[in-house]
């Protein structure tokens, strides 16, 4: 008999790790919680709907119920409220950062702090509960910082401002506003840093790492790296920017010493660390951590896997990366995001999405924002669903890849159509 697998989350990255769970010969069945009607259609998941994945007791309750193997865990609110932990508690293993090691993501001034306490690169920061007292700084800085809520706020936590009035308003809104709640208690003011943004991401096994294929994300909703911060409208590998070399760099002067800092400090990282980094003319330095896998990343990393997922997660989770190899597919892939009307910034009732099923077959179709009425998919809101392709060049994944959106439709679609075009000429 296999093994059994419970996913946690219900976007476009999960549904990729589930396709990708799907495809190990060890694993018999995936779960996934709640899960989304593209996992529900690939054979082998089951969804169970009503289970959120913030609900930390209720995923607790259903991996011990459906007495599974491994808890994949996508999304980063439960990893930080301490979901691996309470696992472990019960005496399952779960993929991802217990959730003291995932405080690097939940609290951003606790990972700058981490940050300059190792001499990792980093932008200067002074963080503040007091408005009067973030304001004062304010004043007395030569340039606008970015303002930054302290916990996690959904992706919009970060206030990129332009001018020293919106500054000055963003940390009204959050210190006194209480516009992201208790994640707002604190609020960082950070150098503005400028240059290109790469992600660099690892599986971590608590001491050792395998760094994965660069994959350039695209934060803004318009073509052109116009418009407002999305969660990411797409992605691609091979990225022209973040090269071997690059790469090499990062892992030497950030990934290594943060996973060699934490196990010092007893929580040892186990799951994937998101590098989130600027090239800056002084060299890369950190913006942020993530604690998970990026959701568009993911879509194009798991593809590119060649290594059974199973065998590389619970390698992860019982700490012998060293001795798995960790083999990629030497190809390129894009993937493409297709979102709801008003998305980033206001919701649509559901609208039928048609063209499903009229994507060639050198397309996978992720699902995130999609539910089922009367046996017809529809969106349900934000990012609808993912278009992955692989092929020899990226040119030939680009263009698959946006042949599989133009097949499917539905009111109020966006997309990107520079993704992996346009984007992928080299920007110095
Ligand atoms: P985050 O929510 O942490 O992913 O940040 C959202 C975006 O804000 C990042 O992708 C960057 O584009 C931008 N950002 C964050 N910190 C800085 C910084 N110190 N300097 C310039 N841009 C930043
Ligand atoms: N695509 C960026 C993120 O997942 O944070």
């Amino acid at each position: 008999m296999g093994e059994r697998v419970l996913v946690v989350g219900g976007g476009g990255r999960e549904h990729a790790l589930v396709w990708g769970l799907l495809r190990s010969p060890q694993v018999d069945e995936v779960i996934a919680a709640p899960g989304n009607p593209g996992m529900d259609a690939e054979p082998g998941c089951v969804c169970v709907p009503e289970t959120s994945a913030r609900d930390v007791d209720a995923v607790v309750a259903l991996a011990e119920l459906e007495a599974v193997s491994l808890v994949v865990v996508g999304p980063e609110d439960p990893l930080v409220a301490g979901l691996v932990d309470r696992l472990a508690e019960v005496g399952i293993a779960a993929f991802g950062p217990s959730g003291a090691a995932a405080q690097l993501e939940g609290s951003k001034s606790h990972c700058k702090e981490f940050l300059v306490a190792h001499g990792i690169p980093t932008g200067t920061a002074a963080t503040f509960t007091d408005a009067d007292e973030a304001l004062a700084y304010l004043d007395s800085l030569e340039a606008v910082p970015v303002v930054k809520a302290d916990g996690l706020a959904a992706g919009k936590g970060v206030i990129v401002a332009e001018t020293r009035n919106e500054a000055a308003d963003a940390i009204r809104e959050i210190l006194v506003d209480g516009r992201f709640g208790d994640a707002g208690n604190e609020v960082l003011l950070e150098e503005r840093l400028t240059g290109t943004e790469v992600s660099v991401l690892a599986f971590c096994d608590g001491s050792d790492y395998a760094v994965m294929p660069a994959a350039q994300d695209h934060k803004r909703l318009l073509v052109g790296d116009e418009g407002p911060n999305t969660g990411g409208m797409g992605a691609f590998h091979p990225s022209p920017i973040a090269n071997d070399a690059l790469i090499a760099e990062v892992v030497q002067t950030v990934i290594e010493p943060t996973l060699a800092g934490l196990a010092g400090q007893g929580r040892p990282y186990k799951g994937v660390l998101y590098a989130g980094m600027m090239l800056t003319d002084a060299g890369p330095k950190v913006i942020e951590f993530n604690c998970r896998f990026g959701d568009p990343e993911c879509q194009v990393v798991i593809p590119l896997l060649e290594t059974d997922l199973y065998e590389v997660l619970v390698a992860c989770v019982e700490g012998r990366l060293d001795s798995t190899d960790v083999v990629w597919a030497d190809q390129a892939a894009v993937t493409v995001v297709m979102a709801s009307d008003g998305y980033p910034v206001s919701s649509t009732p559901p609208v039928p999405i048609s063209g499903l099923h009229d994507v060639a077959d050198d397309c996978v179709v992720f699902h995130a924002g999609t539910k089922v009425i009367d046996d017809v998919v529809h969106v349900s809101g934000g990012r609808v669903l993912t278009v992955t392709s692989l092929k020899a060049t990226l040119a030939e994944a680009a263009e698959a890849a946006h042949a599989g959106i133009a097949a499917i439709d539905f009111d109020g679609a966006q997309h990107r159509p520079d993704i992996a075009r346009e984007t992928a000429q080299v920007r110095t």
